[in-house]
């Protein structure tokens, strides 16, 4: 029996069209040729609308799941760089865009809140209303950026709107509310700064 071999790239396409298909969602195209990542997990679960670009050298590992929900016409981006690890049963969601800088690394069972899910009031949220009395214009909708050679550890929480500084280590367990500077260990709930942290000879942390 004649077999079509597929590209590693087309594979892991095959498969998010699959799922997207599946779910009633659609695959926007990327904004870059995405080249090849070096190792997959199974495929990521891909919930709702997403524009994904994945830069090279990149690991996913198995039961990961992206999912896009914008508060508007918008199609929600994640952006993750180059040599970048996203680890075991991480979420990241997408409400406008996330960006995953260069090197970052991403421990098991971390997420990425870019948007909260329902509103905060039970009426509101059983009637499948979007965002009230919520940061951001109600939507609590906000953008993620992890800039580049950030490390989460194992448990995560990073809230809509903040940005973490290059370099910075995030303790296990913590909940990430506001933005941290960089080069820095950060720990605790709500994640506040433990103490700095020395760039090596090259310039920064690697
Ligand atoms: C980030 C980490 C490596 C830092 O380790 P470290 O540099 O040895 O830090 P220390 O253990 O010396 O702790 C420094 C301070 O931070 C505090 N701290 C450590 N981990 C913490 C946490 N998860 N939450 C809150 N505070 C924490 C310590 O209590 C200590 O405070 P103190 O000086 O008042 O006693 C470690 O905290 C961690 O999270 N390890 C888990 C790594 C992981 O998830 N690996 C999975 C594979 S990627």
């Amino acid at each position: 029996m004649k077999t079509t071999a597929l590209s590693p790239r087309r594979w892991i396409d095959a498969c998010l069209q699959k799922a997207l298909n599946a779910l009633g969602g659609r695959q926007a195209p990327p904004t870059q040729p995405a080249p090849a990542p070096e190792r997959l997990g199974a495929p990521p679960q891909v919930l709702g609308p997403l524009r994904l670009t994945l830069g090279t050298g990149c690991r996913v590992s198995d039961r990961i799941t992206f999912s896009g929900r914008g508060a508007g016409d918008e199609v929600p981006e994640l952006f993750v760089g180059r040599n970048v690890d996203i680890g075991w049963e991480t979420t990241i969601a997408v409400g406008r865009r996330v960006t995953l800088g260069d090197n970052v690394r991403i421990a098991g069972r971390a997420v990425l809140a870019g948007y909260p899910g329902h509103p905060q009031d039970p009426a509101a949220w059983a009637a499948d209303l979007p965002g009230a009395n919520l940061p951001n214009g109600g939507t609590g909708v906000g953008d993620i950026v992890l800039e580049d050679e950030v490390w989460l550890s194992t448990g995560v929480v990073v809230g809509a709107g903040v940005r973490i500084g290059r370099g910075t280590v995030v303790a296990a367990g913590s909940v990430v509310t506001h933005d941290l500077p960089p080069m820095v260990l950060a720990g605790g709930i709500p994640a506040r700064v433990i103490r700095p942290l020395a760039p090596n000879p090259s310039g920064h942390r690697l």
